[in-house]
């Protein structure tokens, strides 16, 4: 690799289920990222992140890790990864994974260990906690993904804590053989070449150790069930946050130029105090919080600028910034805003210093996809929601105006929008004021232009 991550300019995001599939089977897979590294590098993309390619039973489409250092038959084998690694860093592209450290899937042999019996070696690898006197929850902690957080375990008589669905129960991070198993993980992709990780949900690896109940939400929703009924002044962001999160970040200490990228959400009911968290990310050297801030901005330029003058400032000396629009977890930039606002967004976005991290799709405008009820399949709450499920930001890459978009020679796992007509990558290469030809021209001046990257505002 020529660059190192400081140099580098753009980072594009990778949900493997919808980019590529050469099995025919309707989902994506490995291979096919290697297939599409041309039209990255010709895009003027410096480094990928691809979401979750490991063995997973898939009920959160690969966050439900069942084994951290193998990839799921859906997605292809280790060689073909091994592969895809040597075949970006010949096109002088870094490649980023996805680290999930804080829960796993319930068909996870530590978990399944952990459930099996009060006294297994492995039962403090979770969260484990007796039934309040009226056999009710440990305490009132909402799961993200709608619900309880908390599943009884009829066999052993104890709830578990899943901060996500109930198959995704939340490792205990207090225990140190669980910090190790995790920094070990890293340390196998890092060993194979991997240049870098986003980590999942970085917000739950330390939570309050008495397990206090939230406080409620003074403007809850109607639904006193989801999440938002309480704010998370306890189920998140421990007393031991700091620490547990150097201890990942420190193996990067080991490697030559490795990077890791928090996700991170602005969380507005905790306050300023979200702020002091993105400074903890930011005090390591190799760590660094998405920028998230235009998913809750509304359209005001004032605002605009605001924030990223303070995201920058946050930066300065010590993190890399990276600028995002979007991801496999919110709606489309140009289904939130309008075409002509999106363009104008992706436009700053590609002139911001740092890392301008861009949405596979979102090079081309893809819009959010339109679903019925029978083809929606994030278990994620709203349940049966057409219009807030996470699946419309995780519809197929749109090649071509092909039947199957040229994603797949088959019926796709989600339906390819209908748009895909008008809007697709072939189309848009030949069209000068294309969003692609946009995204090409000053990725690629991003590149020719150092002060673009490491430039003030
Ligand atoms: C993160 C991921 C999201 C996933 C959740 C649970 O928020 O981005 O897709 O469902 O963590 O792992």
């Amino acid at each position: 690799m020529t660059k190192r991550w400081r140099d580098i300019g753009s980072l594009y995001q990778i949900y493997p289920r919808s980019f590529q599939d050469t099995t025919g089977d309707g989902v994506g897979d490995l291979n096919g990222i290697t297939a599409r590294l041309n039209y990255l590098s010709c895009l003027g993309i410096e480094a990928i992140w691809i979401s979750p390619f490991f063995t997973s039973p898939m009920t959160d489409f690969g966050y439900d890790v069942a084994n951290y250092r193998d990839v799921d038959p859906t997605f292809g084998a280790v060689d073909d990864f091994r592969r895809l690694i040597a075949e970006a860093h010949a096109r002088n592209i870094k490649v980023m994974i996805d680290l999930v450290p804080c829960h796993t899937s319930d068909q996870h042999p530590w978990f399944v260990e952990s459930r099996s019996s009060l006294d297994n070696p492995k039962r403090d690898y979770y969260v484990w906690k007796d039934p309040k006197p009226d056999d009710s929850p440990p305490n009132n902690w909402r799961s993200q993904s709608g619900g309880r957080a908390w599943t009884l375990d009829e066999k052993t008589g104890q709830y578990y804590l899943h901060s996500f669905l109930y198959t995704q129960p939340d490792l205990n991070w207090d225990n140190p053989a669980v910090r190790r198993e995790i920094t070990d993980v890293v340390r196998f992709w890092f060993d194979m070449g991997v240049d870098g990780m986003r980590v999942d949900a970085i917000w739950g690896i330390s939570k309050d150790p008495e397990f206090g109940d939230d406080s409620p939400n003074p403007h809850p929703p109607h639904d006193l069930e989801q999440y938002g009924a309480f704010i998370h002044d306890h189920c998140k962001y421990g007393p031991h946050f700091a620490e547990y999160l150097r201890e990942i970040a420190s193996v990067c200490d080991e490697f030559e130029d490795r990077q890791l990228v928090f996700e991170f959400y602005p969380d507005e009911q905790l306050g300023n105090i979200y702020e002091q968290y993105r400074q903890v990310i930011h005090a390591h050297p190799r760590g660094s919080a998405f920028f998230m801030e235009h998913r809750h901005m509304s359209w005001h330029a004032q605002n605009t600028r605001d924030a990223i003058l303070e995201y920058m400032h946050r930066s300065v000396g010590n993190a890399i910034p990276f600028f995002c629009l979007g991801n496999h977890d919110q709606p489309r930039v140009v289904s939130r805003l309008d075409y002509e606002r999106a363009r104008a967004l992706n436009f700053l976005n590609l002139l911001t210093p740092g890392i301008s991290v861009v949405y596979y799709g979102d090079e081309i405008g893809m819009e959010n996809g339109v679903l019925d009820a029978t083809q929606l399949r994030d278990n994620f709450s709203p349940a049966n929601s057409t219009v807030d499920s996470r699946d419309l930001e995780r519809t197929p890459m749109q090649w071509s105006d092909s039947q199957f978009a040229d994603f797949s020679t088959a019926e796709q796992w989600l339906p390819v929008h209908a748009n895909r007509v008008s809007v697709n990558v072939t189309k848009q290469t030949n069209e000068t004021r294309s969003m692609l030809t946009m995204h090409q021209t000053l990725l690629k001046l991003r590149q020719a232009m150092p002060i673009l990257v490491h430039g003030s505002l």
